[in-house]
Order: structure tokens, then sequence, then C-alpha cells
């Protein structure tokens, strides 16, 4: 939640927080601001509600000339989205500027205090907070008057700093939410994640929890709670800018899509050799794992529903039975964990605050922990005992997609080197296994192939949706009693059975997020135990009935929808042979796999589906609202 950039160097620093400023709008995009020092000792400030081009447009009609600056895209939590409650906020002389990512627990309190030492509030935000504290503390040192400030703050946060009494200078600080030093030429920057900095420089050095950085153009000094260096040597990032743009797609959902065969080709050419896994960055010894008696996965939201796939493949590999948790629910209950207990947190950003939270959780009481993350040196991955990179890239549609088969691949993966070290897999299923795991890319390029194709049926029936949606609608609303339903109910419903329910989940969940239009995800034989009450005319039934043991159950499934009057949108294999027969509204082809590997394919339908949706609803595809890529929030 929240995105901060920092720049100082040689170049004029606007346009720069700008841009970096517009990688970290999948943070959040509820309103933004910069603050910059114009070199005559002076603060210079913009801010506003709305997206990053608001400010961008403000910014263009008055320029902020200077060569330091911070800025701030923010997810409100403590104040509406507005022009007095976006960052940076000032101390009352305007000298001192202050961004923060977090949560301050604390701020009524020191709220009170301040006030009746004379400090100025102008926000409802808790941030605020910590710019008073810092002119409190502040006697011609801003790092010494950060560093004093934290010791009075409870909470999480990320925060970069300036003074235009010390030009040239950033001042940041970490806990629990994520900050990174990028390390250029006569030019340094300060930001949320490495998707902001590498299209100016790809050494960075990742702030641990309790550590401050103090950069200037020329240094950057990482160091302890008590000013000490800490030492920490720069790292190489290997993501690549062309990655973070649209590359022709009209949205990022879209590319990232489109870019899922790539990705999975590129995981097996990586972790796959012969029948061999490879999984080189891993830190955990096979002699730990095979200690392990039971597997506890924990994730939110699409993360999750990858983390339900996998105890399906886990338990179908391996002897060891697995648990599946959100980390929200996980961390407060008591679970029972302990030696023999692999926890396993699977996170597209790695600064989930519940997934982490379930981590620390997990290894207080003595689990062993591996984190399955995409983005290199986050909170997660530094703090499991064993990390697992999916190298999906950089995701900057707020809707994830590509890293959940990212993370579907490394935890099929993970269930085979499982498998190897638990011999619990015969050799030659093993390899026949793994073989036809390498084709699935294929596949999966051609079902995306084969949507390009129908692209324009596909437009079609998400029109006729929106038309049929807002008919009933009206009649819901309709003053007229004749014309009035009773309950609206054009909605979405997704059925799966098996391996394939948790991507009924994740189709619903796609479409929530990005079209606002209500969808549930059901196992399918859960149907006669409820929700068959709510079939009409009037939901849309996407059932997922790909070839597999449980095809014949989805066919009665779909007959009683269809005896109901549904309208019915089965996803089968290519050659299926019964359920087209049962003349679905619209039937959707995949190519034909092993049920195991299925999810890969009918996973891509289901993203559509939902593109296709909202973009005929005309929402915001890349940015809905009231979302955030990370939630580092509880
Ligand atoms: C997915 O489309 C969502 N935006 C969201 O559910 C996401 O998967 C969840 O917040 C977990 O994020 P993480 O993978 O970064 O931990």
């Amino acid at each position: 939640m929240c995105g901060i950039f920092g720049y100082t160097g040689h170049k004029e620093a606007q346009k720069l927080v700008i841009q970096g400023l517009k990688r970290l709008e999948y943070r959040g995009y509820d309103s933004s601001g910069l603050a910059v020092q114009d070199g005559f000792q002076a603060l210079l400030v913009e801010k506003t509600s709305g997206k990053i081009k608001n400010l961008e447009a403000l910014l263009h009609r008055r320029p902020l000339k200077g060569r330091t600056a911070i800025g701030h895209t923010r997810w409100a939590t403590h104040g509406v989205p507005s022009r007095e409650n976006a960052h940076p906020h000032l101390d009352n002389g305007g000298e001192i500027a202050v961004v923060h990512n977090g949560i301050i627990e604390n701020h009524f309190d020191l709220k009170e205090t301040l006030k009746a030492e004379g400090a100025v509030f102008r926000s409802e935000t808790d941030t605020e907070v910590i710019v008073h504290l810092l002119a409190k503390y502040y006697k011609g040192n801003l790092e010494n008057a950060l560093r004093r400030s934290l010791k009075d703050l409870k909470g999480t946060y990320a925060i970069a700093a300036i003074c235009s009494k010390e030009p040239g200078k950033l001042v940041g600080a970490r806990r629990d939410s994520p900050l990174v030093v990028g390390l250029g030429k006569k030019e340094n920057f300060l930001a949320s994640d490495v998707s902001a900095i590498v299209e100016h420089t790809d050494r960075v050095m990742f702030l641990e929890n309790g550590e401050m950085a103090v950069v200037t153009k020329d240094s950057a000094r990482v160091v302890d709670g008590a000013g000490r260096p800490v030492g920490r040597k720069a790292v190489k990032v290997d993501w690549d800018i062309t990655q973070a743009k649209k590359g022709g797609y009209p949205h990022f959902m879209l590319k990232e899509i489109f870019e899922q065969p790539g990705i999975l080709t590129a995981v097996l050419r990586e972790r796959l050799h012969g029948a061999k896994i490879r999984f080189d960055e891993l830190k955990i010894a096979p002699r730990a794992f095979r200690k392990v008696k039971r597997i506890v996965i924990i994730a939110c939201g699409t993360a999750y529903h990858a983390g339900l796939t996998a105890k399906y493949v886990l338990e179908e590999l391996t002897d060891i039975p697995v648990w599946v948790d959100t980390s929200s629910e996980f961390r407060y209950r008591n679970p029972k964990l302990g030696k023999g207990t692999l926890v396993i947190a699977v996170s597209q950003s790695g600064e989930t605050a519940d997934t982490l939270a379930g981590l620390r959780e997990a290894k207080a009481k003595g689990a062993l922990t591996l984190s399955v993350c995409n983005v290199l040196g986050s909170s997660l991955s530094r703090e499991a005992q064993g990390v697992l990179y999916t190298h999906a890239g950089p995701e900057i549609a707020v809707a994830s997609t590509k890293a959940y088969t990212a993370q579907l691949a490394v935890l099929y993966l993970l269930a085979f080197y499982l498998a190897g070290l638990f011999n619990s897999l015969p050799q030659k299923k093993r390899k026949e296994l793994l073989r036809e795991f390498s084709r699935v890319p294929f596949l999966m390029q051609k079902t995306l192939d084969q949507y390009r194709e129908d692209e324009k049926e596909w437009a079609e029936k998400a029109r006729d949706f929106n038309a049929r949606y807002h008919a009933q609608l009206e009649k819901y609303f309709s003053t007229d009693p004749e014309k009035r339903k009773r309950s609206p109910n054009g909605f979405f419903l997704y059925l799966g059975r098996n391996i394939n329910y948790p991507n009924a989940l994740e189709g619903a969940l796609k479409l929530k997020e990005i079209s606002y239009i209500p969808a549930e995800g059901y196992p399918a034989g859960e149907m006669k135990h409820g929700p068959i009450a709510l079939i009409d005319e009037n939901p849309w039934v996407i059932c997922l009935a790909p070839q597999s043991r449980t095809y014949d159950k989805m066919i009665s499934n779909i007959q009683e929808i269809k005896a109901r009057g549904g309208i019915v949108i089965p996803i089968v294999s290519e050659g299926d042979s019964e359920i087209h027969k049962l003349q679905p509204f619209y039937l959707i082809r995949v190519p034909k796999v092993r049920e195991l590997f299925s999810p890969f394919l009918t996973v891509l339908p289901l993203q559509l589906i939902a593109y296709c949706v909202a973009r005929e609803f005309g929402e915001d595809i890349d940015q809905p609202r009231n979302l955030a890529k990370s939630v580092t929030v509880e």
C-alpha cells in the first residue's frame, strides 16, 4: 500500500519522480504528491487527489525545479483521499517533508503531545506525526532526527524525508514496509520496490527492518538503529524495464495474460533439467525437507488459490498431508505447527502483511518456513528460511494473472522435488509427467491463440451480458411493482471440481476485482446444498469441465443448471464428446491435457472472461477501485 520514490542527483528530479511513481501506482492510486528541494533553501510541494496523471498535469503547468525530491502515491488508510491528506507532509516551518508507507499505530497519542507542543496538523493522516517529530528532534542533522523519531513510533513504515537545510540528502527508514536504495552514476534513488528503479540502474540495496538509509548523489549508506554501518552489499537485479511497459497491449492485464506461456517456458527451462529439478536459491537442505511430515500453505487472494491448487498436486504426488489457509485466518488461530511442519508462504509481492505475520508466527512456533515469491529481496523472501522465486517479472495490473501461473509452476515443481526426495512417485511415472509438463506452455499458447481467433465472439458475449445485467437491474430497481424482480441475480457463478475447484474461485475473484460484478466460485458438488437456489434464467454459470476423473459429475451439474434455465458456459477439453450436446450458451475449448496440468489451461479463459467483461463495462482494468497491488496493511 502506497509507493515511495526519492531521487537525488544531477538531473531535474520532477520528471524522474513522476516516472517512478507511475511504476509504483499499482501500490495505490487515490492521491499523489512530491516535494522538491530547489537549491535556495526551500521545499516546493505539489499534491493532489486522484491518479498520478492529475499530479503530472499540475506540474506541467507549474513545474518544480530542483535535483532532490521525494514523491508518494497513496492508498488511503487514515483520512479520505484528498489534497490535504496526500503526501508529502510538511512540518510547521515547511523545512522538512516526509512520505510514508505503512501505519503509525500510536498516532493519536503522538498527535496530542505534538499539538500541545505547538505542532499544527493539516491532515487526518497518521503520517503527519512523523514530520512533526522530525522537526521536534531536528538539531541540524536529519539522519539523527529520524533515528530519534523512530524511537517514538509504533507500527509499520517505510519513510523517506528531505530537509531544506541539507541540500542533496535523502534519508529513509523501514519497518515492515519495503524500501530499496538504487545506486546510479552521480545519482541515487529510494523506492518502495525495484520496478520503479530498474530503468535507471540494476544495482540496489534492500533495507532490512530497523535500518535506515542516508543517500546523496555520490554516496548511499545503510545503517542500523544505532547509526552503525551495516555493510550492505549491492545486488544486481535482472528485471527488464520493457517487461514493465505495456508493449502494445491496451492494458497491462492483457499483456500479462499473454506473457504466461513464455513465463512457464522460462521457469521450466531454468529449473527442469531432464527429470532433475534445480532450486538453486532454495537454502533448505534436502535433509531438512526429509523431516517434513505435514505442509501448511498460507497466502491471500490469488496466491491463496495457487496454494489450494498446490494442495491437490502435493497430495497427488507425495504422501505428505497438506492444509491451506488464508493468511489472515491462520495468523489469528492457534495453528498447531512445530517440528515436522513445513509452512509455505505464497505471495507475488512478498510484502502482504497478513502472510508476513503468518510466516513469523510459523517461525516462532518452530516450523520450517519457505516462501514462494515474485519480488526479489521482498520481506517474505528474506524472512523465510528458504525461498523459491517465481521469476514472472514485474506484475503491474492489480489483478494477478501471470504471477498465479508462475506460482503454480514453482509449486508443481516443488511437489515433484518432494516426490523425488520421498520416493513417492515411480521413476517412469515421474518422467512421463514431467515430459507432459514441458508441453504445457505450448498448450497455453494454443489456448491464447484460439482466443485471438474468437475475440469478436467473446466481445459479443460480454455485450450480451452487459445488456441483460442492466435489464435485470432496471427490473430490480423499478418503481413499477409489475416490473420489479424479487432479487437481482444477474451475476456469474464459477463451478469446478477437484483440481479445478481453486480455479473456479480464481475466476470469480478476477471478475469481482475488475468488473465489480457479483461472482461466486463454488465446488460444483456443493450446488445441491444451497447455491442451486440461485439458478434461474439470469446467472451466467461458468463450468470448468475439462477431461478429468470428475467429468461425468460435471455433466450432471451442468444438466441440473440447464434444467433450471441457467446460462451455462462450460470450459471443456478439445474433442469433448458430451457437453456440447447439451447445447450450452457458449462453449470454450482448451487443449487436451492430463487432469493434473489442466489448471494451467482452464485459468486462461477465466482471466480473459474477466478482462472482456470489465472492458465491456468500461472499468479501469489495471487499477480497479479500492484495491492496491500489495496489501501491506492488516
Ligand atoms: C489478485 O488478483 C489480487 N489483487 C489479490 O488477491 C492478491 O493476490 C493478494 O492481495 C495477495 O497478494 P500477494 O500475492 O502479493 O501476497
